[in-house]
């Protein structure tokens, strides 16, 4: 009889069978402390290097990186993020994505404090928003000693949040208590603005413009359908640069097929386009037209790049054809 340890191998093994670890497709971005996205980030030169050179200012400068759902602007993002923690170890870089119901000087405040971990007032403040750090804890349970029933009394009273009044300046606090452990500056990437609606955001950015023009470096994504076609006609000026990110070209899109393949492949890496062995377990016919009909969209690219190797595991097959 099959069991479903069995099931299990037989999975793996229609997988192993394609050469593959893993599917490498994924429509999510992937993690900014993984190299995973070293090796899979393709393109996009022309832009980084846009990006770069906001960044040999001594100035600290405000970017918005805007673009179609899908086009790529969260892995932008983070690979921006990524490079700038190699070479500028002296900067602070910060990610988050707009949380539901907060105004942008909180969530940059919450972006900063999460990232200064032997900061006690930053750690402090988290704890007050209710998002609990070992630090506090350590210290509270110190300081109540053994008695289980007052821990659990302190807990209750302290976890209620507490949000700053003056988030723009707590901010401010925040940025120049970094300034001795970074002084290359602070950057906050706040990512996902188009989640909310066009006339929210439109508020947001008004009321965040003092935050804006403070001391920090700024990235934020919007898609130019919501609030970033707003932003770019009534904000103009708020931003030393917007940056559009476009469909890949088809050159660019098999590169990136070469390259999410091998980091999952098992016994070959190679990356040379003119190697047919680096798309394997396709055909280059079939990965040209599999380029072809991912029309340069990233996130299609990764949803179709699934459906047919999960399609091509299921079937048994080794090698996929168009
Ligand atoms: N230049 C790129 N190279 C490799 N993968 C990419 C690239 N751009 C986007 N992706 C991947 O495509 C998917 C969708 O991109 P994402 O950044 O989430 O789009 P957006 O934020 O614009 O909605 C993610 O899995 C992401 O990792
Ligand atoms: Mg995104």
């Amino acid at each position: 009889m099959t069991t479903a340890d069995d099931l299990f191998d037989q999975s793996q093994g229609n997988i192993q069978r394609l050469d593959l670890r893993e599917i490498p497709f994924t429509e999510s971005p992937i993690d900014l402390e993984s190299e995973t996205l070293q090796r899979i980030f393709t393109g996009r030169q022309g832009e980084l290097l846009q990006v770069f050179n906001q960044f040999q200012s001594r100035e600290r400068r405000r970017i918005l990186v805007y673009g179609r759902i899908g086009i790529g602007k969260s892995a932008f993002l983070l690979e921006v993020l990524s490079v700038l923690r190699r070479k500028r170890p002296k900067m602070l870089t910060t990610y988050i994505s707009l949380p539901a119901g907060l105004d942008l000087a909180t969530t940059a405040l919450l972006a900063v404090a999460k990232e200064m971990d032997d900061d006690y007032w930053a750690q402090r403040y988290l704890y007050q928003l209710g998002i609990p750090t070992s630090k506090i804890l350590k210290e509270r349970s110190s300081k109540v000693g053994g008695n289980a029933l007052i821990t659990a009394e302190t807990s209750e009273k302290d976890m209620e949040p507490v949000t700053s009044q003056y988030p723009t300046v707590s901010l401010n606090i925040l940025l120049e208590r970094a300034q001795d452990k970074y002084p290359d500056g602070v950057v906050i990437a706040i990512d996902d603005l188009d989640k909310r609606n066009p006339s929210e955001v439109r508020q947001m950015m008004h009321d965040a413009q003092g935050m804006l023009k403070g001391d920090a470096w700024f990235m934020l994504t919007g898609h130019p359908m919501g609030i970033t076609g707003d932003l770019l006609t009534s904000e103009r000026g708020l931003f030393d640069l917007q940056l559009k990110l476009d469909e890949l070209d088809q050159p660019t899109t098999y590169k990136m097929l070469i390259n999410y393949l091998s980091s999952a492949r098992l016994d070959n890496d190679c990356t040379d386009p003119q190697d047919p062995r680096c798309v394997l377990p396709f055909t280059p016919e079939a990965a040209a037209e599999f380029c072809r009909v991912s029309l340069g969209k990233p996130r299609l690219f990764n949803r179709l790049g699934n459906t047919v190797l999960s399609k091509a595991a299921d079937s048994e097959v080794d090698l996929i054809t168009p």
